[in-house]
């Protein structure tokens, strides 16, 4: 399809039983499907979604990533579509659009978490440039898209306790395009390409080849300058990379492992477990986790030839000095009273939808200072909406490699500095917290982009 085609869908929102692992579960999709139908398009392209809610729910629909216009209803951080009903999205992809991968799901606030959990989710992938590098395209192409679901005995979903909103939603169910530990094969040549989109609410994922290293070659806004290689990519809620994984001559087996990670929380943990009356290490085993867990197999037939990996990629330019720093502060607020809520923030401020949190003008750069001050340590991945950013320093140490991103992890106590350039749209749009749990409990703001 070229440039300037018109990518015309419909989709609707269904709750229908599902088979995950053979056991029925009860989860929403689009249009019947977890993870949703995968969606292309190129730079130039009109996207035309006819979409009807048959939720019980109000929802919408948000593209996760795309550089698109917040006026209208393409970024649309605040639509409200209730049950019953439809809206056409139309939008279209800048000529000059980044190849990459990204994603959509519901945002409506107050219910994101509940419905990402539930399954709604789906890859959007934007064709371009890094598809014509050669060794790219000779590389076999797999997605990955990783969920997780806690489900009861009939296969509904388990409804979350006051820590499971506090910590954010997590199931010990691990799925990658729906399917629990599935296998992929690496063709002849050995050269395979994994595009992972982590589109758990809360979950993070540690991911590792088991004595195997690969080669990062995108991160969310698109492709790195060139291959960089990783033994392991932690992947933060919101979060995607490509991967690249080269087969050697002999034939084998590649396990892909998810690793422990501590994301904090913990001295939040030990106050709950004795509000609750003691018995806290017993209990913490419980939710965290101590070994690897397979979610996948690469198997490999071996090759005579293996293809070689691209040197370059695609230039990632160097953003001027900004002209305003900020500083954000992200933390937790917790009343103490038994039975109230707790509030995530934006330097101590809960969401408001009345309130402009950040004002900024059009054709400028900024820094933005995010600064982890959570008392319980808790890790926070930050997520702006519109404009995609680069990482410059963390903890004052600068980053390795330059890399476009739209969602960053900012782990307890620290701070990650990001450059972001505020280019061809104006109007208001959002950041937020992309554990979505935190987001549904305040942690977003609005950011005015004034021409
Ligand atoms: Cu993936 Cu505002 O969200
Ligand atoms: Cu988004
Ligand atoms: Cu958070």
């Amino acid at each position: 399809k070229s440039a300037g085609g018109l990518l015309k869908l419909d989709l609707e929102t269904s709750s229908r039983p599902i088979s995950l692992g053979g056991k029925r579960a009860y989860l929403l999709g689009y249009n019947g499907q977890v993870p949703a139908p995968r969606l292309e398009a190129q730079a130039g392209d009109t996207v035309r979604i006819r979409f009807t809610n048959n939720l019980t729910q109000p929802t919408n629909l948000h593209y996760h990533g795309l550089h698109v216009t917040p006026v209208g209803n393409a970024d649309n951080a605040f639509l409200d579509i209730p049950p019953k009903e439809s809206l056409t999205y139309e939008f279209t992809i800048p000529k000059n659009h980044p190849s990459g991968t990204f994603w959509y799901h519901p945002h409506r606030h107050g219910y994101v978490a509940e419905q990402v959990f539930a399954g709604l989710a789906g890859l959007f992938i934007i064709r371009g440039e890094l598809d014509e590098i050669l060794e790219i395209q000779a590389a076999k192409e797999e997605f990955l898209v990783l969920q997780d679901f806690a489900l009861d005995r009939n296969g509904s979903i388990q409804s979350p306790n006051h820590m499971d909103m506090m910590m954010g939603r997590e199931g010990e169910l691990l799925t990658v395009n729906g399917q629990i530990k599935p296998t992929f094969s690496i063709a002849s040549g050995g050269l395979l390409r994994l595009r992972f989109l982590n589109a758990s609410p809360s979950r993070f994922y540690r991911l590792a080849l088991e004595n195997h290293p690969f080669y990062l070659i995108a991160t969310d806004g698109g492709a790195l300058a060139e291959p960089v290689e990783l033994k392991e990519l932690l992947l933060a809620p919101g979060e995607r990379a490509e991967m690249l994984v080269r087969g050697e001559r002999e034939p084998k087996q590649y396990r892909l492992l998810n690793l422990p990670y501590n994301r904090g929380g913990m001295e939040m943990m030990e106050d709950e477990m004795g509000m609750m009356g003691g018995g806290s290490s017993h209990m913490m085993g419980g939710k965290s986790q101590v070994n690897p867990q397979i979610l996948a197999t690469l198997t490999y037939q071996g090759s005579t030839s293996t293809l070689p990996l691209p040197k370059q990629l695609i230039p990632v330019e160097t953003l001027p000095e900004p002209k305003t720093v900020r500083r954000l502060e992200l933390s937790m607020e917790e009343e103490m009273t038994p039975g109230t809520g707790m509030s995530f923030t934006f330097n101590g401020k809960a969401f408001d939808p009345n309130r402009i949190n950040t004002q900024v003008k059009l054709n400028t750069v900024e820094d933005w200072e995010l600064v982890n001050v959570d008392p319980d340590r808790m890790d926070h991945p930050f997520h702006l909406h519109v404009n995609p950013f680069q990482v410059i320093s963390r903890n004052g140490e600068p980053e390795p490699y330059r890399a476009w991103k739209d969602t960053i992890l900012v782990r307890g106590g620290e701070t990650v500095r990001i450059r972001i350039p505020f280019r061809d749209f104006s109007g208001k749009t959002v950041y937020h917290c992309h554990v979505l749990d935190h987001e549904d409990l305040g942690m977003m703001g609005i950011v005015n982009i004034r021409a």
